[in-house]
């Protein structure tokens, strides 16, 4: 079980569900992880899951929309660990409503979230990549980066009541398929994951509103039952996945079996097609 050993990797996203599961099997694999959450507590718990079995990890609370959390988390990265190896942009919410009820901020929110966030990690870690791989080269090593940003089947096929979710999924796959291209020529794997139905807090089934407080923003949490029971229904394999399934689907395509496989868009559903 040592696939990732000498990696290391960040995940954003990761005090909770599918990006947990994602830390927790990084680490199984050998990979130091940092932990980004947006609440300190489930990331600084992760970090003691990893340490508790003998992994190396560091969390790193915060915003991925804060103006200079690209930069921070990466010198953080390079400062504890030296090098950097696998991006996982996990880190998101959704902010469901029909068009003709969304606001502005609703559709800025998930564009700050799901697109420009991304945008500038892998901006900051760019620096990183174009001195480090330049050196490997030189030397004559094979060493293989990999990025995964995380889509969903809302992105590919749309999805009612997510006009703007649907709208920044589906442009975290072009930035994807454009960094595959610029940055093949430095061994660097840049791939989406397109997620279904997978059992999170965000996609509960719920018969009243829950909310929760995103910066400084009310958002709602899980989903009508009838929905739930809606979508369940197109699945193939008639169920949900949940989260180690979901992050199973990630850790494919930051394994060494993924060095030729780039700029494609995996679709994690129990065969879910749109
Ligand atoms: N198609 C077309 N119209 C629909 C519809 C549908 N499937 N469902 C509802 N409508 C219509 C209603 O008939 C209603 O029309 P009128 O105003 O003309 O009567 C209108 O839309 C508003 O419906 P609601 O009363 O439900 O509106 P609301 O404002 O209370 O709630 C909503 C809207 C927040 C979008 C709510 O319906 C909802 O939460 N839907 C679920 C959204 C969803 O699927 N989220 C996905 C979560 S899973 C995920 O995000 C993970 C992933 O990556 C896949």
């Amino acid at each position: 079980m040592s696939k990732l050993k000498g990696r290391v990797a960040v995940v954003t996203g990761g005090g909770r569900g599918i990006g947990r599961a994602l830390c927790l099997k990084f680490a199984s694999e050998g990979a130091s992880v940092v932990v980004n959450d947006l609440d300190a507590e489930p990331a600084k718990e992760v970090v003691a899951a990893i340490e508790a079995k003998g992994g190396k990890a560091l969390a790193f609370p915060g915003s991925v929309t804060a103006p200079d959390f690209a930069d921070k988390l990466i010198a953080a990265t390079l400062e504890k660990f030296g090098d950097l190896h696998i991006i996982v942009n996990n880190a998101g919410y959704t902010h469901d409503g029909m068009i003709h009820k969304m606001s502005d901020d609703q559709f800025d929110a998930m564009y700050e979230v799901h697109v420009k966030a991304p945008f500038k990690i892998l901006r900051a870690a760019s620096h990183h990549f174009r001195a480090v791989t330049k050196q490997e080269a030189e030397e004559g090593r094979d060493v293989y980066r990999k990025v995964v940003n995380i889509s969903s089947v809302a992105g590919m096929g749309g999805n009612v009541g997510q006009a703007n979710y649907s709208a920044m999924k589906a442009a975290v796959i072009g930035l994807s398929k454009a960094l595959s291209k610029e940055w093949g020529r430095m061994k660097i794997n840049v791939n989406a994951v397109a997620f279904g139905f997978i059992e999170t807090r965000m996609t509960q089934a719920v018969d009243e509103k829950k909310t929760i407080q995103v910066e400084g923003r009310e958002v709602a949490i899980g989903i009508p039952r009838g929905n739930v029971e809606a979508f369940k229904a197109m699945i193939p394999m008639g169920r949900a996945g949940t989260p180690e399934e979901a992050a199973d689907g990630v850790y494919l395509l930051c394994s060494p079996e993924s060095n030729y496989i780039s700029g494609q868009v995996l679709v994690v559903g129990g065969g879910f097609s749109i």
